[in-house]
């Protein structure tokens, strides 16, 4: 497999998501560039970085279906956390001195569009409805909104940033 090419199917239309999928798929593709390299301070980097953005967005991602009342919300959660002990045990044995670029990429890029298809294709009509519903309270509050088409996370910030002990991650994540 090489690089992941984003296809319009794996788009859920909720914009902050697939901005954020597009983003780990950009990281994988990175990681594919440099599986071979023999510079492992390079590969460490992009590796930690896969690993931090996309435990990031499963933060924000829960966030979001917990605010929307999803029914699944806890086995989906459950779902991002063994996949996260799964890339972490395998960047354990890259520090170890591994060779293990190549099966983490494999693992990355057949896990995400998967994963997209599948179960997070499952919660857009619910996270949807709640997005709409929060945007026209939010308008009927401030009149100043009225007309303004983007959504407002920075509401769900004070719990997110309790949610990941690492700090700067909410503006990494949302960094363009
Ligand atoms: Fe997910």
């Amino acid at each position: 497999m090489a690089h992941l090419v984003w296809t319009a199917d794996l788009d859920t239309g909720i914009g902050e998501i697939d901005r954020q999928h597009r983003r780990i798929a950009t990281y994988i593709n990175t990681l594919y560039d440099l599986r071979a390299s023999p510079d492992r301070q390079a590969l460490s980097r992009v590796i930690a970085d896969t690993a931090d953005y996309t435990e990031s967005h499963f933060a924000f991602e829960e966030n979001l279906l917990e605010q929307a009342g999803y029914d699944f919300e806890g086995p989906h959660k459950k779902v991002h956390e063994l996949f996260i002990r799964r890339i972490v045990s395998i960047q354990q044995r890259f520090e170890n001195g591994e060779d293990v670029a190549e099966e983490l990429h494999q693992v990355l890029s057949r896990w995400l569009f998967s994963h997209i298809r599948t179960e997070d294709h499952a919660y857009v009509e619910t996270v949807k409805k709640y997005l709409q519903r929060n945007r026209a309270q939010r308008e009927r509050a401030d009149s100043s909104t009225r007309g303004d088409a983007r959504t407002d996370y920075e509401h769900m910030f004070p719990e997110l940033e309790q949610r990941m002990p690492k700090k700067g991650w909410l503006a990494r994540l949302f960094s363009r």
